[in-house]
Parts: C-alpha cells; sequence; structure tokens
C-alpha cells in the first residue's frame, strides 16, 4: 500500500468525505489502539464536526490493554464515545449499534415525533489507510466485500451495506491522510505497519523501535532476544540482536538491514507481545 498524498489528494479526500457526510447519521472514526492519536487525520475534528461520532479503537487484539484501558478514559473524559474493537475476530462490534442508538436518540426521537417513518441509522467509516476499514465494513456486513483500492480518487456508485436492522454503513469507507509533519508520526506509523514501502528509513525506524521497547517493555525485549542485559547504546543492542539471529555478513559485519526487517516483522506479528507506542500522558494538555 503506497499512497502519495499530495495536497491535490488531500483537498480531493476530504471532498469526497464531505459528500459522504450528508448522507449518513453518525461517523465511525476508525483508529489504531496502539497509536490513536498518530493513526487520526489531523484535521478530523474539523472535517467530521457537523456529526456525531465514535472513536473505534481497532487491532485492540495487538495492543496493551492496560494503555488501551487508559485511552477509552482520556475520550471518555472529553466526552468522546470510544470502543475497543478486533474487526478481525468480531471483538466488540456489538457496542457499535447500541452506543450509536444512544447517541442518536434524541435525532430519531424527534423524527418520530414528527411522523417520520423510523429507519436504520446510517453510518460512515472513516479512517487513515491501513486501520482496517476494510475488515470492519466485511465484519459488520458479514459478508466479503472487495477492495475499491486506496486511492482517494477511486469514485463508486454509493451502497449501502446492511448491519442488522438497525444500522447501514456506506459500503466504501471515507479514507483520510495521516499526520505527516510529525517524524515520530511516522516512525510509529511504520514500526505498526500502517506504512510499508516506507518512504522513512528502515533502519532509523528500527532504532525507533528498539529504543520505545527498551524504555517501556524492556523484559520483552530480553526475552525475545535471549539477552542477559540490555546495552546502553542502542547500536550495541542492534548488534547483540544481530549475532543472537544470525544477522551477520561474511567478516563478521553486522547486517543491519536485515535485522531491521526481522525485528520490524517481529513487532508486527506481535511476537514481543501486545504493545502500544503512545498513552494518554503524552497528549494530556497542560
Ligand atoms: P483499510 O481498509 O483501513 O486500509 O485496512 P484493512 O481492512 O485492509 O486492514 C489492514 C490490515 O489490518 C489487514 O491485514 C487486516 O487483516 C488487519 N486488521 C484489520 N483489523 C484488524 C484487527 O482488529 N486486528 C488485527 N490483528 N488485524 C486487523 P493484512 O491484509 O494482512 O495486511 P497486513 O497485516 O499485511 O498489514
Amino acid at each position: 500500500m503506497t499512497i502519495q498524498w499530495f495536497p491535490g489528494h488531500m483537498a480531493k479526500a476530504r471532498r469526497q468525505v464531505t459528500e459522504k457526510l450528508k448522507l449518513i447519521d453518525i461517523v465511525f472514526e476508525l483508529v489504531d489502539a496502539r497509536i490513536p492519536m498518530s493513526s487520526r487525520n489531523p484535521m478530523i475534528d474539523e472535517i467530521v464536526s457537523s456529526k456525531p461520532r465514535i472513536v473505534l479503537l481497532n487491532k485492540a487484539d495487538k495492543a496493551d490493554e492496560a494503555t488501551t484501558k487508559k485511552w477509552l478514559n482520556y475520550f471518555k473524559d472529553k466526552d468522546i464515545a470510544a470502543i475497543a474493537i478486533d474487526a478481525q475476530n468480531g471483538t466488540g462490534l456489538k457496542q457499535i449499534t447500541s452506543l450509536s442508538k444512544e447517541l442518536l436518540k434524541e435525532k430519531f426521537d424527534k423524527m418520530a415525533a414528527k411522523g417520520i417513518k423510523p429507519r436504520a441509522i446510517r453510518a460512515l467509516i472513516i479512517g487513515i489507510p491501513n486501520v482496517g476499514k476494510s475488515t470492519l465494513i466485511n465484519r459488520l456486513a458479514k459478508r466479503n466485500i472487495t477492495k475499491t483500492g486506496d486511492r482517494p480518487g477511486v469514485t463508486t456508485a454509493q451502497q449501502w451495506v446492511k448491519v442488522g436492522k438497525e444500522l447501514e454503513l456506506l459500503d466504501t469507507p471515507g479514507i483520510l491522510w495521516p499526520k505527516f509533519e510529525d517524524e515520530m508520526v511516522g516512525f510509529k506509523l511504520a514500526t505498526t505497519g500502517a506504512i510499508k514501502d516506507t518512504i522513512l528509513n528502515l533502519q532509523e525506524i528500527t532504532v525507533f523501535a528498539l529504543n520505545f521497547l527498551k524504555e517501556h517493555y524492556p523484559k520483552r525485549l530480553l526475552e525475545r532476544y535471549g539477552l542477559e542485559e540490555l546495552p546502553e547504546d542502542i547500536v550495541e543492542l542492534f548488534d547483540e540482536i544481530a549475532k543472537k539471529r544470525g544477522c551477520v555478513m561474511s567478516g563478521g559485519y553486522i547486517d543491519y538491514d536485515k535485522t531491521s526487517e526481522l525485528v520490524l516483522r517481529e513487532i508486527r506479528a506481535d511476537k514481543l507481545g501486545r504493545l502500544s507506542f503512545e498513552t494518554p500522558t503524552e497528549y494530556q494538555e497542560i
């Protein structure tokens, strides 16, 4: 998945989302539970300000449970509806309809009072690429809709997908761009696998990931790579992992690219356990 988000594409993506917003009652903003802030679109609040919204912390199965709880509290404190889900296995999805009904009760009561026939709640799933939008639509729809592609320019006829009797979804999600301005965001997106054909340097991403793990999950690093202790110096850590895993070239030179690929692959495949790469404390307003 590679999308080059140039200003023109961003404007187009925004226009497409704005058009879709006219058709729906509520927005489901999908983020990655491991990086709920870094996997958001920077302008999302402004773009969907006209509609009620539920933040869905997806891939919660891959995230640190304790940190996800903190994130749910963070959103609750801000009066933002949020649910942790696993779109792949279907965990947490039942809450989506019940919470949507709760948030839209007033609107639907008013409609009923005016004599308007009851109808299903209409929703749009929005998120940056790779957060699991297609997976969630398929899971909710209980069928396999082929992916139309992540290109914001792709236009297809809008279709509704039924989710039980009380909810229907637009079958194509709203795709928005991530926050590129901040290099740390780029590293987090790359570490979790949201950016695959990476525009960032592989070794630099791994240095970020190893530093993060060293600080927040040192025991997992020790156990995974069979190390006695964690060296102070990150290059030494790189070297030790490389030696343990046979990423050494002839002449004893460390193959840093191979080591990087291995470490990132293992992080993304949950080999170091469930990991979260940001906590609400970093985002608490002062
Ligand atoms: P998108 O439409 O937002 O672009 O995302 P998509 O549904 O294609 O999902 C991206 C990847 O994330 C898919 O893996 C999908 O299976 C995985 N995924 C989605 N939701 C969840 C979840 O709740 N838990 C877990 N563990 N995985 C989830 P993929 O196609 O195999 O790609 P990748 O794994 O190689 O990135």
